[in-house]
């Protein structure tokens, strides 16, 4: 089985994602971070990599200054445009390794989901590319899954880079090998040491999320 490009995996997925937010054990941790999150971004112009269908855009629209929503699939986009309809909240096209560039950069970035779909190899790239179209000080989060027996999909041995891929099914019967990675805490740390202050590891059962300040 050949791997899906994250970008047309999810677009295929658009109409089906929402449903992950919905497994009954994961409530009670989505309840806690949807509480935590907004909290973070308060009052700033937010940057938000691979909304995806906005569902976490929805939580920090009503508290930020400004917030600017990208990402790869039409189709996701669509979903998330319909869902949050707020003035200062723009949803576009773009690339997460290409973040856009804007005078009055951003003063904060968020991305929920996305870092596991980065390649061990391009993680670098990606944090350096984020982290150049913010300002000095900006605050960061990157929320994503931990791996829980019987709760996540099974991941394959890991390839020559460290990869690892998962087989997902959606609902017309398709399959798709998609690259997930499960970074722990240190190889987080280690990823931002150099850019970041005050960085914290929050963990949750089914989540974690690393939050900082871009030094
Ligand atoms: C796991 S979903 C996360 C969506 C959303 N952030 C959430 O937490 O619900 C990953 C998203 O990454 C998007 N994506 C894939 N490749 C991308 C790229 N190169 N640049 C920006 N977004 C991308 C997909 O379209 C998908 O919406």
């Amino acid at each position: 089985m050949s791997i899906d490009t994250i970008q047309a995996y999810y677009s295929a997925r658009a109409r089906e994602y929402d449903r992950v937010y919905l497994k009954p054990e994961r409530q009670t941790d989505l309840r806690n971070i949807e509480h935590w999150l907004p909290s973070v971004f308060k009052g700033h112009y937010l940057l938000e990599v691979a909304c995806g269908t906005g569902y976490w855009t929805q939580f920090l629209a009503p508290v930020v200054q400004a917030l600017l929503a990208i990402d790869a699939s039409p189709e996701t986009l669509a979903i998330a445009n319909e869902r949050v309809q707020i003035s200062h909240v723009q949803f576009v096209i773009g690339d997460a390794y290409h973040p856009p560039v804007r005078e009055d950069d951003f003063s904060a970035a968020f991305a929920g989901f996305w870092l596991s779909h980065v390649p061990r190899e391009r993680l670098g790239f990606f944090l350096h590319q984020l982290h150049a179209s913010l300002k000095q000080g900006a605050r960061v989060v990157l929320l994503d899954n931990r791996y829980v027996e019987a709760s996540s999909t099974p991941i394959s041995e890991p390839d020559a880079s460290g990869n690892t891929y998962q087989v997902r099914r959606l609902e017309d019967g398709s399959t798709h090998r998609i690259l997930k990675n499960f970074f722990t805490e240190q190889e987080l740390r280690g990823a931002v040491s150099a850019s970041a202050s005050q960085v914290r590891f929050h963990a949750w059962q089914h989540f974690w999320a690393l939050e900082y300040v871009l030094a």
